[in-house]
């Protein structure tokens, strides 16, 4: 079956949209697989697999985001910059799960506001990249772009385009959705368990104690409840969560054969997540990735960088968004912290006059990576807090909603970013750096972020 788009103004929007209409649109940051026939197979194995999410799902995430349009809920999403088939274990999954269901505590409890969760997970494989090629000691491989399309290891065999990756990455995140799903439904995430949540590291550090004190809090409040009759065998919310998963719609060969019709609407989903973003460098109005994100109706994101202009923004808008529907589209500013009160208010304002419906999301990281002396990718801590600073302070001047956070972090004791509680520093940065692509705050850092975000959203409403 095929869709057509509802916008009929201009002459671009009536053309039809079909799950594979992007290949005729200029595809930027995307493989090329040297075998069409592997290509093929794959692509053939993938659609003959089960959704990994569930129409209904999607739409719920989107009233959520609806909420958040509508200044009364927060979103949190974070993650992994890129997923990896090495760092794959049940720890790794719990440890990051757990991170953002305490930065949700905190939000939820100190900022008074509901937190929509979304993960960078279960799909967050493949990489935009600066360059397409990388030269070590004289010799030059295609860049690394993220395991689900080939290896990070320097050799030719790793770093060919591989199609049958994509189908493990599936697997990968099949099986990283189903802890997930296991953990929030299956008691993990009660809200009893708060101050089981403290991860070690973080225990015995100031910023534990503040969490703790937030955890007794609850808990406090939950005798009480209890003590009214109010159970959390009674009430859901009490015993389990809402997460959902997320990650870029770049390799549009995944995304399609992922998308198919929900037979409850009749309409186009991408089953491989509930929310798929599109990059900064891949949101050009007639490029593939926007053509294929206007025609599926998961909840969708718009990484909104310093040199996208107001009217551009405005028909990617119209584009993705026709209908004007709240939740349907989240712009996820991320200026870099020397940017953001320059260039966001602009577009702001040009949002608002145009009447548009969005969700306003601040990705605090991917405008601030620097390069340490020794020559290690970086991002300095203060820079991400600046920039949410930024965020709030634009958002308040706008009478805008500071609707959400993007973030790279991780449950693991990483040292990839420089400063936070422990105050890392650029000779650190060599004693547990992770990461496949950028730096990731680590829990520590992530949960300190958190509290300052609180207390932005409790200044906005004791000023509204
Ligand atoms: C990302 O979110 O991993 C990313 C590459 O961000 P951006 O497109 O904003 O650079
Ligand atoms: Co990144």
């Amino acid at each position: 079956m095929q869709k057509t788009n509802p916008a009929k103004n201009t002459p671009k929007l009536t053309e039809a949209w079909t799950p594979e209409s992007w290949r005729g649109r200029e595809a930027r940051q995307m493989p090329s697989y040297p075998d069409a026939e592997k290509l093929a197979s794959a692509e053939l194995r993938l659609a003959k697999l089960p959704p990994l999410v569930f129409a209904g799902e999607a739409r719920k995430l989107q009233s959520s985001l609806a909420r958040v349009a509508a200044g009364e809920a927060f979103l949190l999403q974070g993650g992994d910059c890129a997923e990896s088939f090495a760092e794959f274990s049940a720890n790794n999954i719990r440890d990051t799960l757990r991170v953002i269901l305490q930065m949700a505590v905190v939000l939820t409890f100190a900022g008074s506001m509901p937190v929509i969760k979304v993960g960078r997970m279960a799909g967050q494989f493949a990489k935009p990249r600066s360059k397409p090629d990388e030269t070590r000691d004289g010799v030059t491989l295609p860049a690394y772009r993220g395991d689900i399309i080939n290896g990070m290891e320097f050799t030719p065999e790793a770093r060919a385009h591989d199609p049958a990756r994509m189908v493990d990455a599936y697997h990968q995140s099949a099986s990283t959705l189903n802890l997930v799903r296991a953990f929030v439904k299956g008691g993990y995430a009660d809200l009893h368990q708060v101050n089981r949540w403290n991860l070690d590291f973080v225990k015995d550090s100031p910023l534990g104690a503040r969490y703790l004190d937030i955890a007794h809090r609850i808990t406090e409040a939950l005798a009480f409840m209890e003590a009214c009759g109010i159970t959390s065998d009674r009430i859901d919310a009490l015993r389990e969560t809402e997460f959902y998963t997320s990650h870029e719609a770049l390799l549009l060969n995944y995304e399609q054969a992922l998308t198919r019709i929900d037979s409850t609407s009749g309409d186009w989903y991408d089953t491989s997540a509930h929310f798929l973003w599109i990059g900064a460098r891949t949101g050009q109005l007639d490029g593939a990735q926007i053509e294929f994100a206007r025609g599926i109706k998961n909840p969708i994101g718009v990484k909104v960088g310093p040199d996208l202009d107001a009217d551009t923004l405005l028909r990617i808008i119209e584009r993705i968004n026709p209908d004007n529907i709240a939740g349907r589209l989240t712009l996820i500013s991320r200026m870099g912290a020397g940017d953001v009160s320059k260039k966001l208010p602009p577009l702001l304002r040009a949002v608002e006059q145009s009447r548009a419906t969005v969700v306003w999301s601040c990705d605090p990281m991917h405008g601030n990576t620097v390069t340490s002396d020794s020559g290690v990718k970086t991002r300095r801590f203060n820079d991400v807090l600046a920039e949410v600073q930024g965020f709030f302070d634009a958002c308040r001047t706008a009478s805008v909603h500071p609707g959400g956070m993007h973030v790279e972090m991780t449950g693991q004791q990483v040292t990839e970013c420089t400063g936070g509680q422990h105050d890392l520093t650029d000779a650190d940065l060599a004693l547990c750096y992770q990461t496949h692509c950028d730096p990731r705050l680590n829990a520590n850092q992530a949960l300190e972020m958190a509290f300052l975000i609180a207390e932005k959203i409790k200044e906005g409403k004791q000023l509204a």
